[in-house]
């Protein structure tokens, strides 16, 4: 059993084919996505989490059809996302994001201060969200996500910002994550996150899906080279 499976996931825009019949799996452990610009990786997420219909196909969870559930009856099967444009309360400061984040049962003003210890941003737990460095709103994202304690969380490129030490950072939590029995999908542009901290990898290229397997058969598949190199 997956917690998740994609089967036969087609989202078309008009004459664009964003997702070409994807059907792909992820389990508990940290799944990378990849794949060039406008490969379909966000729109994929999207038709995850339930903010779009997909054209054609369904989504899973656990064995259960979800496909015609909303983006908040998904959230409270445990599905979480942060998004690559980055979608924080502007003018509340960190820790009122996160507060506000949390479900109505485990609201409480210290669960919210150890969300942000724990990305490592409670330094800026007091400053007005939009005034804080992009790297320090992508991790606010990430706690306001774990605020809703998912069992499938999908990040949208979020160590975009992030310095070398943050970086590491962020990948000693993401091993933290999985030891916690959650499914991490992880759609990165940075390689030595991919290739040191995903344990399976799916590639998509013009909405199709090329290839999946370990990081090292990725390394050396030939059609990926060409992907992301032609
Ligand atoms: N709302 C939309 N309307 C029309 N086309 C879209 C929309 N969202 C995405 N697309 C197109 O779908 C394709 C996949 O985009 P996207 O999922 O954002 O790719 P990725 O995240 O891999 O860069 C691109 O060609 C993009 O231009
Ligand atoms: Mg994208």
């Amino acid at each position: 059993m997956s917690t998740l499976r994609v089967e036969g996931v087609t989202v078309r825009f008009g004459e664009v084919t964003a997702v070409d019949d994807v059907t792909l799996s992820v389990d508990v452990g940290v799944t990378g996505l990849i794949g060039p610009n406008g490969a379909g990786k966000t729109t994929l997420f999207d038709v995850i989490s339930g903010l779009r219909k997909p054209t054609a196909g369904r989504v899973l969870l656990d064995d259960a059809d979800i496909t015609s559930w909303g983006p908040h009856q998904r959230s409270r099967r445990g599905v979480a996302r942060t998004f690559q444009r980055l979608e924080v309360f502007g003018s509340l400061t960190v820790w009122e994001n996160v507060v506000v984040a949390l479900e109505s049962r485990r609201r409480s003003a210290r669960l919210a201060a150890e969300l942000l210890e724990r990305v490592g941003i409670a330094e800026f737990s007091d400053n007005q969200a939009d005034t804080v460095p992009t790297g320090a709103a992508r991790l606010l994202e990430l706690a306001r996500a774990l605020a809703t304690d998912p069992s499938l969380l999908l990040l949208d490129e979020p160590s975009s910002g992030l310095d070398r030490a943050e970086t590491d950072a962020f990948g000693a939590l993401l091993q933290e994550l999985v030891a916690e029995g959650r499914a991490v999908v992880l759609v990165e542009h940075d390689m030595d996150l991919v290739m040191n901290y995903c344990d399976r990898v799916h590639v998509l290229n013009l909405g199709s899906l090329l290839t999946s397997g370990t990081p090292a058969e990725i390394r050396e598949h030939a059609g990926v080279r060409e992907a992301y190199l032609g």
